[in-house]
């Protein structure tokens, strides 16, 4: 949700405060702020806006500084203003913390203080933490045990950054349920809340764990647990290089990552495909395969995209092995007493492996017995050190807040796994070996839609005035309709729908007028001709469709106001293909809104809060 950042080593603080935050602004951006230490005192900035807002404040001529912390936020407690934004310090002014999570008896510990004569300025809970910490260390004299005693006290979640004139030469670093890595350089360490934000200075990083606090200081680093035990850290390599974390001659990452799906795709099923064999090896799964074969049924659980994601892997799942699927809201999942039997999987799937409806379904279907595996995109994030195990879904870094590269990556894993389970029970060897060599063709198909693109953009402009539209697709495509609208939804601000297009005609179809979009996707299968006639529905109330068609089928030009040609493939990965011209046509209608395509207004990238 918010990003923080922290440096201490040799280099002057403040570009690389501003560079770290610049690179995190997709975890939240309605305010900034810094706090760094120079001439013994805390000089803080904080700003509402983007992390521009703050930049325009900081005089990095005049920073001499060596350490300090930065946050960008998201608001969750108090309104997005220049008080509410981080860094937050205690009564004394002489600790200064940035906060990502939520403290969640805030309000006792805040009358607690009040009645002791603490002061409060902002309406935040992170306000609370700063200055019951100040609270503790005049009566303890020790800024780590001032910390650690604080949060043994608190409720909820928190990656920290304390800084503090008491013992200027440390920071102090704290995580719990929100993620929080160190970057370890030469003579210099980064502390931060995504591995973006240290890519630039060092590849080296620790991933803290739950309840881990650290003393960072520019000669090395302790960790212990918030219990005071010896923590044992292991110093990995992040994956990704600084090029996938910038725009790459893109406007937009969100368009960079559209275009990136060829090679995306590719990378979520290279080396796990055994074509001879028509079969499908997932390393990440070999622990489980007894329980997988054995399943009465999977669970899959997920938020946004990532949910649609799940809604098209219960297609795939139960149609090549059989094994039923219930996919479930995470938020929904954890407060209706899930009912979960011995022999059910559960699947979460998290592009960011931080969202924390996501995460508490995880720890709740762990805590009833089940076997939980992660389709994750970000290595080393909260939900796949969480689970028992899973599958990378390898598409790299996603920046832009409106997923893209993610779905249809995560898709492909789906498919690996309903192949997988396919050929454990009924699919024959040769239906496998047809299913494994079409995905493979599937980024070059890919390649040919991206070519669309003038096409696509003439129909965005025909229709970005639009207050409402529709978006109708069956079977498959019907969680590409869902996904469709939520793209549109999100980065233009224009209110979409999507449903199984037979069921338009129990509700939605009293919307239907001549000012109605309505995008429906009729690629060749089984039910081709039923959505044939939905669209003849539409038409006869006006509607105007945009519809996604094979190439080749000229028929459907009758009924159709504009037609986005796809190639065509096999039912089964059709969603791989159909969303492509969704993504490009709701960029294209945002681009000409003027919207903020990477930084959707009341939105962050990754949603670590319940
Ligand atoms: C997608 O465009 C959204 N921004 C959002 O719905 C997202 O998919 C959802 O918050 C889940 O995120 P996750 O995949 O990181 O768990």
């Amino acid at each position: 949700m918010c990003g923080i950042i922290g440096y201490i080593g040799e280099k002057r603080v403040s570009g690389i405060l501003m560079n770290g935050l610049k690179r995190m602004e997709y975890r939240g951006y309605d305010s900034a702020g810094l706090s760094i230490i120079e001439n013994d005192r805390i000089k803080t900035i904080k700003k509402k806006g983007k992390v521009s807002e703050l930049e325009n404040l900081v005089d990095h001529s005049a920073v001499s500084a060596t350490i300090g912390i930065a946050h960008t936020r998201w608001a969750t407690h108090g309104f997005p203003n220049d008080i509410n934004a981080h860094p937050h310090h205690d009564n004394s002014n002489s600790i200064s913390i940035v906060h990502n999570g939520i403290i969640e008896n805030y309000s006792s510990l805040k009358t607690k203080l009040k009645s002791d004569g603490y002061t409060f300025y902002s309406d935040t809970d992170t306000e609370v933490l700063a200055v019951f910490i100040g609270s503790i260390y005049e009566k303890v004299k020790d800024l780590e045990s001032a910390v650690r005693l604080a949060l043994r006290e608190v409720d909820g979640t928190f990656g920290l950054l304390v800084l503090s004139t008491h013992e200027p030469e440390k920071i102090i670093a704290a995580r719990r349920g929100s993620p929080l890595l160190l970057g370890v350089g030469n003579n210099e360490y980064l502390i931060a809340s995504d591995a973006a934000a240290v890519i630039q200075y060092t590849k080296q990083v620790i991933y803290f764990n739950d309840n881990e606090i650290c003393t960072i200081s520019k000669d090395g680093y302790h960790i212990k647990t918030i219990d005071n035990e010896e923590a044992a850290p292991i110093i990995e390599e992040i994956e990704f290089d600084l090029e996938h974390i910038e725009k790459g001659g893109f406007d937009h990452f969100m368009l960079k990552e559209i275009f990136e799906q060829p090679e995306t795709i590719f990378d979520a099923f290279r080396g796990r495909l055994l074509i001879d064999e028509g079969d499908v090896k997932l390393g990440g799964l070999r622990t489980i395969m007894e329980s997988l074969r054995d399943a009465n049924r999977i669970i899959i659980t997920a938020c946004g995209t990532s949910y649609h994601s799940g809604l098209v892997g219960e297609y795939m799942i139960e149609s090549l092995a059989g094994i039923p699927v219930e996919v479930e809201y995470a938020s929904e999942f954890r407060y209706r007493n899930p009912i979960i039997g011995k022999n059910d999987v559960v699947f979460s799937i998290s592009q960011s492996g931080e969202t924390a409806d996501t995460l508490a379904a995880v720890k709740e279907a762990k805590k009833k017995g089940a076997t939980v595996m992660g389709i994750v995109n970000v290595v080393g994030s909260s939900i796949a050190r969480e689970t028992h195990g899973g599958i990378y879904i390898h598409a790299g870094p996603e920046i832009g807040v409106a997923s893209t590269k993610a779905f249809t990556s995560q898709i492909t894993v789906l498919s690996l796994i309903a192949l997988m389970l396919g050929r454990m029970k009924k699919l024959s060897k040769y239906e496998g070996q047809l299913i494994a060599k079409e995905l493979i063709n599937i980024p070059e198909k890919i390649k040919q839609i991206l070519e669309l693109t003038d096409e696509i953009k003439i129909i965005a402009n025909k229709y970005s005035n639009a207050r409402n539209f529709l978006y109708l697709g069956r079977g498959y495509n019907f969680p590409v309709a869902l996904e469709g609208a939520l793209k549109l939804k999100e980065i233009s601000y224009i209110h979409a729908e999507g449903y199984p297009a037979a069921e338009m005609k129990h509700g939605p179809i009293a919307l239907i007028d001549e000012n109605m979009p309505v995008v429906v996707i009729a690629t060749k299968d089984e039910i081709y001709e039923k959505v044939f006639s939905n669209i003849e529905e539409v038409r006869a109330r006006k509607g105007k469709v945009i519809t996604i068609a094979n190439i080749g089928d000229e028929k459907i030009r009758d009924v159709s106001d504009h037609v986005i040609y796809i190639p065509e493939t096999i039912p089964l990965l059709t969603p791989l293909l159909t969303v492509v011209p969704l993504q490009l046509l709701s960029y294209y209608i945002a681009l000409n809104l003027n919207c903020d395509i990477d930084k959707p207004r009341n939105l962050a990238k990754s949603v670590t809060v319940e």
